[in-house]
């Protein structure tokens, strides 16, 4: 069996978890979601989602990672619970679910770095999307990004994952930031900052019942929650540190940059006249690149901006692939590059399908989110507040230095709001799934 290995440094083990956090859902969804649903009021019910929702489940998986230190599966084994290895095993599922077709819109982006520095896209973005986002140039790069993670993954947890996040994690931040003040030059600018930011509250009372699932569901997405990524990262953990200011800044930091996703996206097809509130795989890909070959400097800026996009999404597929890998080497006499060989390979031949099909590419999103994500969320929840309960209050308290109030507050919290908030959520979000508008259950053939 190999020596287990962990973090170098807590500040390794932060970025790393923002890393998985901050992804295409930052970028690529959460400001059109926003836009979708009505701007400002759906940013204020994402934000009390993540905080009160978020913030007690992330805990819970941290709990668990830190006190058995195994892949989401063992883990419920060491601490004495064998029979709810179920969660961690419908955990690894949709982590290999998850990555076959988000490393698919990776390769998009890939694609879409390339065609920046040609042009090649400024003609006709919606033309050109449909030429490259599936079919044969979609698997190739799908390969290709399978491969980038794989590499990262197979180096190790304080030479792969920590190394490479410490540099990405900041280089997000900078690069949006400065794209950020960018936008905010654009002539008609405002129109997207007043859209995104001065809410509706008519609009958001009439919608309640679309937007909260969405919202939900987005920040379980985003942070990463209910396949036992945060468990697994957690896992390295080597020590002490408080649990609740390490899951304050990686929500804090996570809505963070989606915010600022927002305000470099939405001023830019404001500035354009692009309707933002398109829907879809694609949205991002065409009227973001149908902005950019309007504006003077267009290809730079677009370089850049699909390179961030690049980084944020590498940074948390790595985390999806980290789950199976570690569950195969925890348990197997194999080795982390092997594995990382092996189980990319898999996830790579379960993401054909999507690279030749977007329908197909949004049915499994949508499942992911509206299905397995929420109830991953809801079996853990339930696990470590009412089955552990007296060792994870312990656990979540052990360096925190809080009064135990806190960690009192976070458990009952667990038990019975957050569990409530979730049910509501995969109720309504199943609701659409069935009797709503497409993606219908049914995959497309
Ligand atoms: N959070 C990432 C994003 O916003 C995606 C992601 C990485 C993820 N790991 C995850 C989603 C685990 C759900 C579960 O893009």
């Amino acid at each position: 069996m190999n020596e287990r290995e962990t973090w170098a440094t807590r500040a390794g083990f932060i970025l790393a978890a923002v890393g998985s956090a901050v992804g295409l859902g930052n970028i690529w969804q959460f400001p059109f979601k926003t836009a979708q649903f009505g701007g400002a009021s759906f940013l204020i019910v994402y934000v009390i989602a993540a905080l009160g929702i978020g913030l007690p489940a992330i805990l819970a998986e941290f709990v668990i990672g830190r006190r058995s230190n195994l892949n989401t599966i063992s883990a419920f084994e060491k601490l004495g619970h064998k029979n709810w290895r179920f969660v961690g095993a419908l955990g690894l599922f949709t982590g290999f679910w998850i990555l076959s077709y988000y490393s698919v819109v990776g390769g998009w982006v890939l694609r879409y770095i390339g065609g920046s520095l040609t042009g090649a896209y400024f003609g006709a973005p919606a033309k050109y999307f449909g030429q490259i986002s599936a079919g044969m140039d979609a698997l190739a790069l799908h390969a290709v990004f399978m491969a980038l993670v794989v590499v990262i993954v197979a180096a190790g947890i304080e030479d792969g994952i920590e190394k490479a996040t410490k540099l990405m994690v900041p280089s997000i931040i900078v690069i949006l930031g400065a794209l950020a003040i960018f936008a905010f030059t654009l002539p008609g600018a405002s129109e997207g900052y007043a859209y995104f930011l001065s809410p509706d509250f008519d609009a958001l009372f009439a919608n309640l019942g679309d937007i909260v699932p969405f919202a939900v569901g987005q920040a379980f997405f985003s942070l990463s929650l209910g396949m036992g990524a945060m468990i697994t990262y957690a896992s390295y953990i080597d020590g002490d540190q408080s649990l609740f200011g390490d899951g304050i800044t990686i929500v804090f930091l996570n809505s963070f940059v989606g915010i600022l996703a927002g305000l470099v996206v939405l001023p830019l097809l404001f500035a354009q006249g692009i309707d933002p509130n398109t829907s879809g795989a694609g949205a991002v890909f065409i009227s973001v690149a149908g902005a950019f070959a309007n504006i003077p400097g267009g290809q730079a800026i677009g370089l850049i901006f699909f390179l961030v996009v690049l980084i944020a999404a590498l940074s948390s597929a790595i985390s999806l692939l980290e789950v199976v890998v570690s569950w195969a080497i925890d348990n197997y006499d194999v080795t982390r590059p092997q594995m990382a060989i092996l189980l990319g390979g898999v996830i790579f031949l379960l993401g054909v399908p999507s690279a030749l099909d977007t329908a197909w590419l949004g049915w499994f999103d949508t499942l992911a989110y509206k299905f397995f994500l929420p109830v991953g969320v809801l079996g853990i929840l339930i696990f470590v507040a009412w089955v552990y309960g007296a060792p994870a209050l312990d656990e979540v308290m052990k360096g925190s230095g809080l009064g135990e109030g806190v960690g009192l507050t976070w458990l009952w919290l667990a038990r019975t709001l957050v569990i409530v908030a979730v049910v509501a959520t995969l109720v309504l979000g199943f609701q659409t799934l069935f009797l709503g508008e497409s993606p219908a259950i049914i995959p497309p053939i």
